[in-house]
């Protein structure tokens, strides 16, 4: 197999999303724009992908730590896209085989439509070949000159067009295989005479044409795999297709989602079959849900391993969080960094959780703040306990045994433990440990004064 290196540009600012984040990196559907074509070249059988950056490059960099397969080539001024390119190829010395050349800015191109067009190139012995599309409005792009016979003889910017080359609808999807010896002795050939000044890529077709070598178009049948983000009207239109291919995935799996156009799942979240998903939910940061559970409407999930079969009532927000099997969270529940949920564990209204381990078959059941705890099995939690486990400058834990039965309204002010088998009796402030098997109590002795209500109400 022929080796194939890969060219991502990405030295521009995107100066139409009006941010202060360089365009490559606003995230679609859970990943920063760029890693997108990024995956689609490595899927294709890339093995080396230079990208080539300017502006904001650290961060662009950053976005790829620790990956092996990329380099990154500095664009210290933009003069185009056939300059971008040159800066690339000191990163490729000594490469030889397919360059394949791509934009940061395209999210929604496959791995497959890149393997369509290498084994044309390839099949063809091409010095350059072209992914075009056919576009209805193709204001904006180049254009593609064919001749007579319909072969390719130069691409014409918008700015360079006249209006005749205007009216033409194939257009430069700005992705294209090269032979890099081609690529390598021709790429000096560019010049800068046109409107715009700039060292256009798409000379290199001319080039070809005129060297007598064979420069190709392949038409893609999806015109919208190659939709360059440009501006957030745009981002918000790549991210809804995004989704549709994500969610369209899961269903097939076995997924049941109630309402694909209002679910928001990243890539890389995986669930199980026999899951529902009801509407409104965001589910991101490398999720893993079990198979069978409920995720009611309005739920976010993010970073979290869910097990089977569990229940996460309406407007629930997860994060960071571990679940066993057949655990029930919610309605409105906020499980923060940190929670580890036992077993038939269950979490229900307007309880907060914060670091704190739980478990199996225990219960807080309403209006309840956990935090730095570690709790026991079939331990219940009465409405209205709070853990305090902050003095003001330190956070400390509370730890409560087996089989403990904690009454509402208590106050845990930690370090505090509870031994297993204890009860504490509602309305209580434990300030001092408690030991197994034992009742805690600590309440003002109640005063009724007969009469009292009358006096003050004639
Ligand atoms: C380019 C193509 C056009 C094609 C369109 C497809 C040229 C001359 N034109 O036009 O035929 O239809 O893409 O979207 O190639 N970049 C750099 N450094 C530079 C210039 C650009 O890294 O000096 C990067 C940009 O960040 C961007 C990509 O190259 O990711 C495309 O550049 P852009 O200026 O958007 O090119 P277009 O004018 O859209
Ligand atoms: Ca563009």
């Amino acid at each position: 197999m022929e080796s194939l290196a890969s060219v991502v540009l990405a030295a521009g600012k995107g100066t139409r999303m009006k941010s202060g984040l360089i365009k490559v990196l606003h995230p679609v559907a859970g990943l920063p724009m760029i890693a997108w074509p990024v995956a689609a070249a490595r899927d294709a059988g890339s093995d080396t992908i230079v990208l080539v950056i300017g502006h904001q490059a650290t961060a662009v960099q950053g976005a790829f730590r620790g990956a092996a397969d990329i380099r990154c080539a500095m664009q210290e001024e933009q003069l185009g896209t056939g300059h971008a390119v040159s800066c690339a190829l000191e990163a490729l010395t000594g490469f030889r085989g397919t360059v394949l050349i791509l934009c940061g800015d395209t999210p929604l191109l496959r791995s497959e439509t890149l393997q369509s067009l290498l084994a044309f190139h390839r099949g063809n012995l091409a010095a350059v070949t072209v992914l075009t599309a056919l576009m209805d409005d193709p204001y904006g792009y180049g254009r593609v000159i064919r001749d007579p016979s319909g072969r390719v003889i130069r691409i014409v910017e918008q700015k360079d067009a006249d209006p005749e080359e205007q009216e033409i609808r194939e257009i430069n999807s700005g992705i294209y295989c090269m032979d890099s010896d081609f690529l390598f002795g021709n790429i000096g050939g560019i010049g800068n005479d046109n409107a715009q000044g700039e060292y256009y890529l798409t000379d290199l077709l001319a080039i070809a044409v005129r060297k007598g070598l064979t420069c190709l178009a392949l038409q893609t049948a999806d015109a919208d795999e190659i939709m360059g983000v440009n501006d957030r009207v745009q981002l918000a239109e790549a991210a809804r297709i995004l989704r549709r291919r994500i969610n369209r995935e899961h269903m097939l799996n076995g997924v049941t989602i109630i309402d694909p156009d209002s679910t928001y799942i990243d890539q890389g979240v995986t669930i199980g079959a026999d899951t529902t998903i009801h509407p409104g939910c965001r589910i991101g940061g490398g999720t893993a849900i079990g198979n069978g559970c409920e995720i009611e409407g309005g739920v976010s999930i993010t970073g979290c391993r869910i097990g089977d079969d569990c229940h996460i009532k309406a407007a629930s927000v997860l994060e960071g969080s571990e679940l066993g099997e057949d655990v029930a969270v919610g309605p409105m529940a906020h499980l923060r960094p940190g929670t580890t949920l036992g077993n038939k564990v269950k979490i229900g209204n307007f309880v907060e959780t914060k670091k704190i381990v739980m478990g199996k078959g225990s219960k807080a059941s309403h209006l309840t703040y956990l935090g730095d705890a570690e709790i026991g099995s079939n331990v219940n939690i009465g409405c209205g306990t709070i853990t305090c486990n902050y003095d003001g400058v330190n956070k400390h834990r509370t730890v409560i045994g087996d089989d403990v039965f904690i009454g509402s309204d208590v106050q845990l002010v930690a370090p505090v433990t509870v031994g297993r088998n204890s009860l504490v009796a509602a309305g209580t402030t434990v300030t001092i440990d408690v030991p197994p098997d034992s009742l805690a109590l600590s309440r003002t002795p109640q005063v009724n004064k007969e009469g009292w209500r009358l006096k003050k109400k004639p």
